[in-house]
């Protein structure tokens, strides 16, 4: 996680952001520490911290930053020229931490963990808004692992981890609508218990959630059963998740959603 000291709304790169509508800064910081509370006290996840960086307002959204897998890190090649800045600060970053850093031999567009997410051994790969379709094969070749490419429909749900959150090896919720006929065959192919969200569920990032993997926290099986999502979701969607063993810690992230990130943007999974 990277804390939202230089974090703000400075340009518009998504349908959700307006440099009309500043982000309360005194509130993000709020929001972010209480996510960070959540995550280390509460669900006791071990979180390390990206450094932040005046300049680049959306290194906070760290999901962005790559996509790991082990000691390697396949880092980002960020479509905007505003986010391209954090190219190197992410780089160093991983260099420093141990890691091994590979990057697109090609220079195609791709968004890390915003765009790729695993189902079991399964990476599901989201294109067209922030990453290229062609990417794909290399991700597939470097991690050694079916990668399945799914095309993004709307572009209210720019990244992958916008319309989708794996929960566990067999569910995920999902907006359907923010796929074409031939993405939602591949995921109803894929995961054998969808949920899927209505959409004013999904306008409030409800699909953007953090699903604690058991791996992740020292609390050991049952830390996998807890899904971290933005407040306000539907009583719909509290029950089915419910119904599942699901347990549902709301975050307020407001001040995040102005420039199209929640709670799953805001984290990037190491291990
Ligand atoms: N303002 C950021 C952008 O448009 C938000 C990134 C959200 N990240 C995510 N993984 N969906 O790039």
């Amino acid at each position: 996680m990277c804390r939202p000291t230089y974090y703000t709304i400075a340009y518009e790169i998504n349908p959700w952001m307006s440099l009309k509508r500043q982000a309360d800064h005194a509130r993000a910081l709020v929001q972010w520490n209480q996510l960070y509370r959540l995550l280390t006290r509460q669900l006791r996840v071990r979180v390390q911290i990206l450094p932040p960086h005046p300049g680049v307002p959306d290194l906070v959204f760290t999901a962005n930053a790559g996509l790991v897998s082990g000691r390697t890190v396949i880092r980002s090649n960020f479509r905007h020229p505003e986010r391209q800045q954090e190219e190197p600060i992410i780089e160093r970053y991983f260099k420093r931490a141990g890691f091994r850093v590979v990057r697109l031999s090609s220079r195609y567009d791709f968004e890390g963990e915003g765009d790729a997410l695993w189902l079991g051994e399964t990476l599901l790969f989201g294109f067209r808004f922030r990453s290229d379709e062609p990417a794909h094969e290399e991700l597939a070749r470097i991690l050694k692992a079916r990668v399945l490419p799914v095309e993004l429909a709307d572009r209210r749900f720019y990244h992958l981890d916008t319309c989708f959150c794996p929960l566990g090896a067999s569910s995920a919720l999902w907006f359907p609508s923010a796929f074409d006929r031939y993405g939602r065959k591949v995921i109803e192919n894929l995961v054998a218990d969808p949920i899927s969200v209505s959409e004013a569920d999904a306008k409030r990032f409800a699909c953007n959630a953090i699903a604690v993997p058991a791996s992740a926290t020292s609390m050991g099986g049952t830390g996998g059963r807890a899904v971290v999502m933005q407040a306000g979701s539907s009583t719909r969607l509290r029950r089915q998740l419910a119904r599942r063993g699901f347990r549902l810690y709301p975050v307020d992230l407001s001040e995040f959603l102005k420039a199209g990130g929640s709670a799953k943007c805001l984290v990037l999974r190491l291990s």
